[in-house]
């Protein structure tokens, strides 16, 4: 499995096991897809609507590196987007500069790649992270989707945060997901 994320940047298993990732562990959280609301979160600001591409925890100063996800409902078909930004991306997030806005209203600025120890780290969220220099949210959003994964009860999906974005399309109320976050280097 570990091969499989370091090529591909995900993995996909239909099995009970939670994967084996080292790092510090977060606490699973089930996400429900749900109406609108004025929390402070993707479901909060698009509701039940697609959200738009982005990485998970781009506004903290160390966003989790391992998205690990397990359906638990699936009322009906719905699917998850990837996108491995290639090279013309990546160079072009790493000219972007985000201004980005935590929940106090503290804004800094930061860039949308850097290179770090040969691999990439990207982070990418419209709701928080506004581009002032370089690439703009149409021009990512446009991009395609380089995997769809499919969501069906019992799936895992372990996703590498720092060099993948996702998005989702419209669902409906009552998918839930099961989402635990991993910190490592
Ligand atoms: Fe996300």
């Amino acid at each position: 499995m570990k091969d499989e994320l370091t090529a591909h940047g995900f993995v996909v298993m239909d099995r009970e096991a939670v994967p084996e990732i080292a790092g510090r562990w977060g606490s699973p959280q089930a996400i429900v897809s749900r109406e609108r609301d004025d929390s402070w979160s993707l479901s909060g600001t698009y509701g039940l609507e697609a959200f738009p591409w982005h990485t998970d925890g781009a506004i903290s100063s160390r966003p989790p590196r391992w998205i690990v996800l397990r359906a638990l409902s699936i009322p009906q078909s719905t699917y998850t987007e990837l996108l491995d930004p290639d090279p013309p991306l990546l160079t072009g997030l790493r000219r972007t500069v985000l201004r980005a806005v935590d929940r106090t209203g503290r804004a800094r600025h930061l860039p949308a790649a850097v290179s770090e120890e040969g691999r990439w780290r990207v982070r990418w969220d419209p709701r928080t992270c506004d581009p002032r220099i370089g690439l703009s949210l149409d021009e990512v959003e446009a991009q395609d989707a380089t995997t769809i994964i499919e969501w069906r009860e019992g799936r895992i999906v372990v996703l590498d945060n720092a060099r993948l974005l996702h998005r989702r399309p419209t669902v409906p109320a009552g998918r839930v997901l099961e989402r635990t976050y991993v910190w490592s280097e």
